[in-house]
């Protein structure tokens, strides 16, 4: 089997992070989520992977993944000039898949447990493709499945106004090279995309056999800034504890990691699950609280961080706490000590600030 993961799009709802990479590299955990999509693949034996990669600053997934073997993948890229749909994504990687059964994942999906019971129903049944489904709240924001009387699939619909059930498509598929012969029949939708949900259909009224399984742990599609923030707790819940660095006379509660050569300094407070990155420096008077991702380098040098994702190489040193926040990389936060009393922002375009 082979492994597409799309990596493309523009990412406009996660603008300020996106002006400046592909927010699939966005870090959960300390851990890009692309990264998790990588290894799932990795983890039911796919060996080829093709990134379909375009929109902001792809070059960054080339330095990111090189050629696959760092992940123990073989890893192609293939570029998409423009955002044209799911759909068009996958057309693209027809020479690639060649006669084989193949796994597309979007690169921006979170699912707890891995796909390899899906993948051996998939193999097993012989399927002409496969989807998986969650049970969701709002489906409207997302591609519909509708069922017949015995529970077979008999319909999909794209972001429907008036949806036909409360189960969304994930960005999970398993499919034959029969797909390809659906995406060239298809043509823009409202929103201007080839749809993978107008294809898989496609399928099921020429008779072709699509199975379904719904996820049964979690299921996290990271569009917004929230999701990134669930998406960071549904992590950490299952994190395993592992300190790779001293940790002699610091107050930890709870499941924390800590990567090498951090220094968590005397005196400092840390509450679980909470993950502290590699040469990251936490100070004496620093309290990290849970569901907080600390990246590799950041220097915390006083302040209270809860709920947040500090990226990599950050400066704080405050007088206040932080909540709910998600701080880009080489980022700085300080207390301004002297000159009158406000607040000096220097902020990018598109960014969010609630003091
Ligand atoms: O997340 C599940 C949903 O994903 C499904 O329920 C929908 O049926 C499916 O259409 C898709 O909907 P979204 O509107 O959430 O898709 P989005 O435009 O966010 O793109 C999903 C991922 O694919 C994202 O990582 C960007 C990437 N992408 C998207 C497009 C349109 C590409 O690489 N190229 C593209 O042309």
């Amino acid at each position: 089997m082979k492994g597409v993961i799309l990596h493309g799009g523009h990412g406009t709802r996660l603008r300020p992070l996106t002006h400046t990479g592909p927010k699939q590299l966005i870090p959960v955990a300390n851990k890009p989520i692309s990264q998790y999509v990588l290894e799932d693949l990795r983890n039911i034996g796919v060996k080829d992977v093709a990134f379909i990669i375009g929109g902001i600053m792809p070059e960054k997934v080339k330095d990111y993944y090189g050629d696959g073997s760092k992940f123990g993948v073989k890893v192609k890229y293939i570029n998409q000039d423009k955002p044209a749909g799911i759909a068009h994504a996958v057309g693209l990687t027809q020479d690639f898949v060649g006669n084989s059964p193949f796994v597309v994942y979007l690169g921006d999906n979170l699912l707890k447990g891995g796909i390899s019971d899906i993948a051996k129903e998939f193999n097993q049944k012989k399927y002409d493709a496969m989807v998986l489904l969650c049970k969701v709240e709002h489906p409207q924001q997302f591609g519909v499945a509708e069922f017949d009387k015995e529970g077979k699939l008999h319909r999909l619909v794209e972001k429907p106004k008036e949806p036909p059930s409360n189960f969304a498509l994930t960005g999970i598929y398993f499919f034959t090279p029969m797909i390809f012969k659906m995406i060239k029949k298809l043509k823009p939708s409202w929103r201007g995309e080839l749809e993978i949900t107008e294809a898989i259909q496609l399928l099921l009224e020429e008779g072709y056999d699509v199975g379904y399984r719904i996820v049964e742990g979690w299921w996290k599609d990271t569009g917004t800034i929230d999701d990134i923030l669930e998406a960071n707790i549904l992590v950490l819940d299952e994190m395993e504890a592992k300190q790779e660095a001293a940790v002699e006379g610091v107050c930890i509660q709870g499941r924390v990691s800590i990567g090498k050569n951090a220094q968590v300094k005397k005196g400092a407070m840390i509450r679980g699950p909470t993950v502290i990155g590699e040469n990251a420096i936490i100070e004496s008077e620093v309290y990290i609280g849970p569901y907080t991702s600390v990246g590799n380098g950041t220097d915390v040098k006083k302040g209270e961080i809860e709920n947040s994702i500090i990226m990599e190489n950050c400066i704080i040193d405050i007088n206040t706490k932080i909540i709910d926040s998600v701080i880009g990389a080489n980022s700085e936060i300080v207390t301004n000590q002297k000159g009158p009393k406000g607040h000096k922002l220097i902020v990018g375009e598109n960014s969010k600030i609630v003091l």
